[in-house]
């Protein structure tokens, strides 16, 4: 399963692609909406730091708004991946971005048959969001499975990309499900990176190798003295 990382902060951003995990990035309107500066310039950059697909979001509610927005996007990097709603005309516009060869990410998908729709339509990725489904008492993990099984049984190209992922068990979920790629918030990605036996690892290492160079420094001032 491919890492992506779910935020517009280049900071974060930043920080996190120097581990050498990051293989794409995925942003909203609410993600941009926190950061300051000129988006499209963000975007860029964003796609000069990941090196794979960074998904942007197109904000009109008709297919052709959307695809006018989506070219516009397009143009900014060949990184650039549309995301649009599941909407009716979402789909469409689905449809005909692939048809001019524009890759697209149909978001805000809830359902399996949300999902076996934005692939028929012709979407490259779609996104389920486990958080939100988990904040309303669904099974997140019923819904991410299904779209998995439904997608293999059916040799449906459209990649998965779980979504909206609040803590590292969502990650592991997604992982065992054979989800291709999880979009992970920076803040998870350091949940799942710490653990606190690594650091009392790391602490016991330090000390033990502290205490023989201490010991074979005492052993050589005395053989000095002799
Ligand atoms: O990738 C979608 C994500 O940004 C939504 O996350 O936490 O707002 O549900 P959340």
């Amino acid at each position: 399963m491919d890492l992506f990382i779910d935020t517009a902060n280049l900071d974060d951003i930043r920080e996190i692609s120097r581990w050498g995990i990051l293989r794409g990035a995925t942003t909203n309107p609410t993600l941009l909406s926190r950061e300051s500066g000129d988006y499209n310039m963000i975007l860029q950059e964003i796609c000069g730091l990941v090196g794979g697909p960074v998904s942007a979001e197109v904000l009109a509610d008709d297919a052709e708004g959307m695809v006018a927005e989506a070219e516009q996007l397009a143009g900014l990097h060949d990184s650039i991946v549309i995301k649009l709603p599941t909407t009716a005309e979402g789909l469409q516009a689905a449809g005909e971005l692939k048809r001019r060869q524009i890759k697209t990410n149909v978001t805000l998908v809830f359902s399996a048959n949300q999902a076996l729709m934005a692939a028929t339509a012709g979407a490259t990725y779609v996104s389920p969001f486990v958080g939100r489904l988990d904040d309303i008492g669904h099974d997140s993990g019923e819904i991410l499975a299904d779209i998995v099984d439904i997608f293999s049984v059916n040799k449906i190209s459209t990649k998965v990309i779980a979504a909206s992922i609040r803590h590292p068990l969502h990650v592991t979920q997604a992982a065992l499900l054979g989800c291709d790629i999880a979009t992970i918030p920076p803040q998870v990605f350091r949940k799942m990176l710490k653990h606190p036996l690594t650091d009392i690892g790391i602490k016991l290492f330090k000390q033990d190798w502290e205490k023989k160079q201490k010991k074979q420094t005492e052993k050589q001032a005395l053989d000095v003295g002799l």
